[in-house]
């Protein structure tokens, strides 16, 4: 298919690293059948909205989004396309609630894009409207042999398996993006040589439940140590794991390898034993625990961070209060707090009551933030007097005359840039002199 005019896509993209990642695989698509891109929405024919449905927040968040996009397309003509996990979870609902939607793909469905794009610009410029909709999930799809257009930087995402077959019942994810397959290897290795050899310098390995992927012989310690040894690399993360995934090869990798960061996501949801089975999660809040501690006595260093949800349904003064003895025990180094928010679909939604009033979940939040941010503040203060090494990004965001980087355990570092310059993908060392619960400062 080839289309006459250069077609001009802006695309935003909401929600995890997933969705980034997908984003480059669409944008690699578009581009190989003619399409361009531009970063100013203004001379846009096409903008695409990749989106998130992982808490009613997001959903909100791109409602509010597309009700921007109305004011534009009355102002001209312009093709509307919603991607992504929101798409895939309310499907034609979605469609039918926003008019102004042309084009609705799913995460499985992106090779469709061309085709339904090209066919809405041209019914639109014909004077009519022709909605065109992906929504097949797939139990193959990984996108093999696309090569993804990257957003230059430092880091380069590199999805390695899809979907999730966990079902951990207060989450969309199984729904929006299937079931759970991984890569073939090889063609994993050539996206990161590939990657390396336009220098980046990290990689970043990418997954709903990145540490259960498995092709034949190799498993998730296997394809992170092949990936490690590539020429040229300085360091490689991965997002997210879950806690039943943690065999002692993995630790073990991640303890030996000098690229792999000592940065472990270990999701925990709630402290409670009784909501962590409700949630279908697998483990106890004791277990755990000596997961936790496994990887410090193996990784003495090491990072830990985590995601917990405070007000799932049924969830007790007495379940807050084991999270809370949890999260003072585990002396993790930050956490990511959310209130519940219940899905469509979701186990959760058929099986329990959301029954914890709002201001209930906002006061477990907001007390449970305020633990943490003392537990992180005290974490960050022990790297004070240290010398540290930092993977410069960029600018701080608060000022140009400030650096920003990260340390291998991936905690923001900032520094007043003076005259020697620190271009971004360079390893500095910084001593580091004051913290933060957000930042640590260097010089
Ligand atoms: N696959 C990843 C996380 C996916 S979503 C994992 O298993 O860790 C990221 C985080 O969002 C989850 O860890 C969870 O804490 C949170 N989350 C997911 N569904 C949610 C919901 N319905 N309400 C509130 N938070 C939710
Ligand atoms: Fe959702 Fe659980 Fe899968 Fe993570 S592991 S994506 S929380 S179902
Ligand atoms: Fe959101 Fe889908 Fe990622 S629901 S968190 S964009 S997998």
């Amino acid at each position: 298919m080839m289309i006459k005019t250069l077609p001009q896509v802006h695309i935003e993209t909401f929600g995890c690293q997933m969705n980034e990642s997908d984003s480059e695989l669409v944008r690699s698509l578009l581009k190989q059948e003619g399409f361009s891109f531009t970063e100013d929405r203004e001379r846009a024919d096409v903008v695409l909205v990749n989106t998130c449905a992982i808490r009613e927040n997001a959903h909100k968040k791109i409602y509010a989004h597309l009700s921007e996009l109305k004011t534009v397309k009355k102002q001209r003509p312009l093709v509307v396309g919603v991607l992504g996990c929101m798409a895939q979870n309310l499907k034609s609902e979605l469609a039918q609630k926003e008019p102004l939607i042309d084009v609705l793909a799913g995460p499985d469905s992106y090779r469709q894009l061309p085709s339904l794009l090209a066919a809405a610009l041209e019914s639109q410029e014909q004077g009519f409207s022709q909605k065109g909709f992906a929504l097949d999930l797939s139990e193959y799809e990984t996108y093999d042999g696309i090569m993804p257009d990257r957003v230059t930087g430092v880091n380069a995402w590199i999805t390695v398996m899809r979907g999730c077959d966990n079902f951990c019942s207060f989450c969309v994810v199984p729904y929006t993006r299937g079931r759970e397959r991984s890569r073939d290897p090889e063609s994993i290795l050539l996206e990161a040589r590939e990657a390396l050899a336009r220098r980046f310098k990290q990689i970043t390995l990418l997954g709903q439940n990145v540490n259960s992927y498995r092709y034949g012989e190799w498993d998730f310690a296997k394809l992170i140590s092949a990936i490690a040894d590539q020429p040229g690399i300085e360091r490689v993360r991965f997002t997210s794991p879950h806690p039943k995934d943690f065999p002692p090869t993995l630790i073990e990798a991640i303890a030996t390898h000098p690229k792999i960061c000592k940065h472990v996501h270990l999701p925990l949801q709630s402290g409670s034993d009784r909501i962590l089975d409700m949630m279908g999660r697998t483990y106890t809040g004791a277990e755990y625990l000596s997961l936790a501690e496994r990887i410090r006595a193996i990784i003495p260093d090491v990072v830990l961070t985590t995601d917990i949800i405070c007000g799932f349904c049924s969830e007790s003064d007495e379940d807050f209060q084991a999270t809370v003895r949890l999260v003072e025990q585990a002396q993790l180094d930050s956490a990511y707090i959310f209130k519940y928010s219940e899905r469509k679909h979701t186990i959760a939604a058929r099986k329990y009551a959301d029954d914890v009033p709002d201001h209930l979940k906002g006061q477990r939040v907001a007390k449970l933030v305020e633990i943490q941010r003392a537990i992180t503040g005290e974490r960050n203060r022990r790297y004070i007097g240290k010398t540290m090494e930092i993977l410069v990004e960029g600018d701080a965001t608060r000022s140009s005359k400030q650096g920003m980087g990260k340390t291998d355990g991936n905690i923001t570092v900032v520094w007043e840039k003076g005259t020697g310059h620190s271009e971004p993908g360079t390893l500095m060392t910084k001593h580091i002199f004051d913290a933060s619960a957000a930042t640590l400062y260097g010089k």
